[in-house]
């Protein structure tokens, strides 16, 4: 069987926040934010919400593919910012695009959300259960930021990506792996220990039995933590993922990251001695769009012809849980 991305689509918030912008309302500056992360400006949802974006990211990912939207099995989400505890976003997504064949759930993985739900769509593929899934990552995390933390707020952004991800068998397989062998392989792994480092406490119990319920929670990092974190397990998954795809960093064109911060990419970079060049970022532009990050940069690279037939690229996420997943995928 052979699985591969046939399309990808994204959708950012028309609302653009630079720093400058941020400066205005709290005690930051571009240069502070700018040096230690990369980031210069992201996009705020004002009117989208998560569901909306993904939807959108979802019907240019089909148009991308030329897929219609009935010919969807499954489609998963990667998100901790779904409009509704239920329906799932995935739930919402199929209402809006009238994908009236396919299941529809979503996944909790944090920055690692979209490459779970890719690991998920890839595992019911390749056992022959479906054919065709759509993939996203999607997340209105603006709503979860404390808007007075100057230390986490500036560092995220809004935004859906999507991809469309299908499995070929018998002859249209073996014509196919002439060119591109599709998703070659995977590594994933979580650890629930080191989760407080990144946290967001769910909704407060407000039951009668409750004295003194919780305050809202909004989204807390022990920053230095996670950029450790960052630095020493995405290298080592990386490498794990390439040793079973039988492959060599030097084999890879790009490497598809999940877009944190700057400082964290040039380490990765560093530590697998590679090529700054074949690290590619959205950022800059995007901020952290958590899931939402490794679909929007694919869809950015796809768009601008990056990528060709047969070019071996790695995604790697990693983020919340703590969870972190990589693929090594022949486009
Ligand atoms: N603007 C200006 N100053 C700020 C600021 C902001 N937005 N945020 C924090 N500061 C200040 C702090 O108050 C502190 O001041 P002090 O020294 O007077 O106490 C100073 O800057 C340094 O803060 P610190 O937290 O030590 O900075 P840092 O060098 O560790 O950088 C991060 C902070 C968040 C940029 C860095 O830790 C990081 O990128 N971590 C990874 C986070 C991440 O990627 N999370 C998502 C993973 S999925």
């Amino acid at each position: 069987m052979l699985t591969r991305i046939i399309g990808t689509g994204s959708c950012l918030p028309e609302q653009i926040v630079t720093n400058d912008d941020l400066a205005k309302i709290m005690d930051t500056s571009d240069e502070w934010i700018a040096s230690r992360t990369g980031i210069r400006k992201r996009h705020l949802a004002k009117e989208e919400t998560t569901a909306s974006m993904a939807s959108e990211a979802a019907r240019r990912a089909l148009k991308d593919a030329g897929i219609q939207a009935d010919e969807v099995d499954m489609i998963i989400v990667g998100t901790i910012t779904g409009d509704y505890i239920t329906p799932s976003a995935a739930c919402q997504v199929q209402d809006k695009l009238g994908a009236v064949n396919a299941v529809a759930f979503d996944i909790n993985a944090a920055c690692a959300g979209f490459m779970y739900a890719l690991h998920t769509a890839y595992a019911y593929l390749q056992t022959g259960i479906y054919r065709t899934a759509l993939v996203l990552g999607a997340e209105t995390l603006s709503k979860i930021m404390d808007w007075t933390d100057r230390s986490t707020c500036v560092l995220f952004g809004d935004g859906a990506g999507a991809a469309v991800v299908q499995a070929f068998e018998g002859a249209e397989e073996g014509k196919m792996s002439k060119e591109s062998r599709g998703v070659l392989a995977f590594e994933q792994g979580s650890d629930g220990a080191k989760g407080m480092v990144l946290s967001c406490r769910g909704r407060v119990n407000n039951n009668p039995l409750m004295e003194n319920p919780f305050a809202p929670s909004y989204v807390s990092m022990d920053g230095q933590e996670v950029y450790k974190f960052a630095v020493s397990t995405v290298p080592a998954s990386i490498h794990r993922v390439l040793e079973k795809a039988g492959l060599g960093v030097g084999d890879i064109k790009y490497f598809v990251l999940h877009q944190a911060n700057l400082r964290i990419i040039q380490s990765v970079a560093k530590r697998l001695k590679a090529d700054a060049d074949k690290f590619p970022v959205s950022l800059d532009h995007c901020g952290n769009i958590s899931a939402a990050s490794v679909p929007v940069l694919l869809d950015e690279m796809n768009r601008k012809g990056m990528l060709s037939r047969g070019d071996k690229i790695v995604m790697s996420g990693f983020g919340g849980g703590l969870t972190w997943a990589s693929a090594v995928v022949e486009w």
